[in-house]
């Protein structure tokens, strides 16, 4: 496993893994054999319903002696109904400790870009000043965004982590180019596109793939990880769990990077958070909570 020094000096693992998705009813299996493939960080959300189930799982293989606490980087996020202000993003910290059975929380960060996301960021950086949070990091936020919230926050911090959506359909060259620039480290979520326009079947990334005798998934997380970028991958199966994990032992050549960086679509394969349609699709569902 590779690991990145972030802006504070905390260590992460460049490669985690996701529970977006898993029902709830297998989160904490998935969470525990996770650990068992050999995954260090786990990405979880307040929105995804499973910080308990998560905890089980880090608490199980806490238990069975696999792995002790400081081994592990939990990551949470704050939704749009958890930023209103300050003293509902403090609640929220509060609560996410206690369904994630933690003592401390390695990574939480504001999962979109919308509501009151200086006052919530104040709640982060109190929570980091008491060793509560050792990282704190925004999501979802563009390269323009990245620049303003890091300039114009009062308590001077900047975001530790920015996880948005990257992989091959939506490459982020220049977004990358800014957050090196500003010193905060880009995560990928959804480095498969959740297999949009058919990826592990791509003439390109197949063929790739097949003369390293590997996998396209292994082959997309690879060029990610050669990119400086912390990656995110999901699966239930532990096979692919394994899968995913095994790809410190090849590189991708320049030439092949480059042939990858022409499947660039410069789009999401889901939706932009620019899209007034997008942004109420969020803030309706605070009224669902
Ligand atoms: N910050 C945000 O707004 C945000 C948004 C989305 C996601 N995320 C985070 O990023 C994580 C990853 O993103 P994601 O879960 O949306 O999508 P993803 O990792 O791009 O794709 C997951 C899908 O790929 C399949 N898969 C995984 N490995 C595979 C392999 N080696 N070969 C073939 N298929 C494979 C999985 O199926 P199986 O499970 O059946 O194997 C699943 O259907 C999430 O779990 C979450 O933690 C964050």
């Amino acid at each position: 496993m590779n690991y990145i020094t972030l802006n504070n000096g905390e260590k992460m693992p460049q490669l985690g893994f996701g529970v977006y998705q898993i029902p709830n009813e297998e989160t904490e299996e998935a969470v525990y054999q996770a650990i068992v493939a050999g995954y260090r960080l786990i990405d979880t959300a307040i929105s995804y319903g499973n910080e308990a189930e998560v905890g089980a799982g880090v608490a199980r293989a806490i238990a069975e002696g696999l792995v002790s606490r400081e081994d592990l980087f939990i990551t949470t996020k704050l939704f749009v109904n958890n930023v209103f202000n300050q003293e509902t993003a403090a609640t929220a910290i509060d609560e996410s400790m206690t369904k994630l059975g933690l003592t401390y929380i390695d990574l939480v960060l504001l999962h979109q870009p919308y509501g009151d996301t200086y006052g919530a960021w104040r709640a982060l950086a109190t929570a980091q000043a008491n060793g509560r949070v050792k990282s704190i990091g925004i999501s979802n936020f563009d390269a323009a965004q990245m620049i303003e919230f890091t300039r114009m926050n009062d308590v001077k911090i900047t975001p530790q982590i920015n996880q948005i959506e990257i992989n091959p359909w939506n490459q982020r060259k220049s977004d990358l180019a800014w957050h090196e620039k500003y010193h905060v480290q880009a995560e990928a979520w959804a480095p498969f596109a959740e297999g949009r326009h058919n990826l592990f079947t791509n003439p390109v990334l197949s063929e790739i793939a097949e003369k390293h005798q590997k996998s396209v998934g292994q082959v997309v997380l690879r060029w990610l990880m050669q990119r400086g970028v912390v990656a995110l991958a999901k699966s239930t199966k532990p096979e692919r769990m394994r899968e995913n994990l095994n790809i410190f032992d090849f590189e991708l050549a320049d030439t092949e990077m480059d042939k990858i960086a022409e499947l660039d679509m410069k789009e999401s394969a889901f939706f932009d958070h620019h899209d007034p349609k997008i942004v109420e699709w969020f803030l309706d569902r605070i009224e669902t909570k």
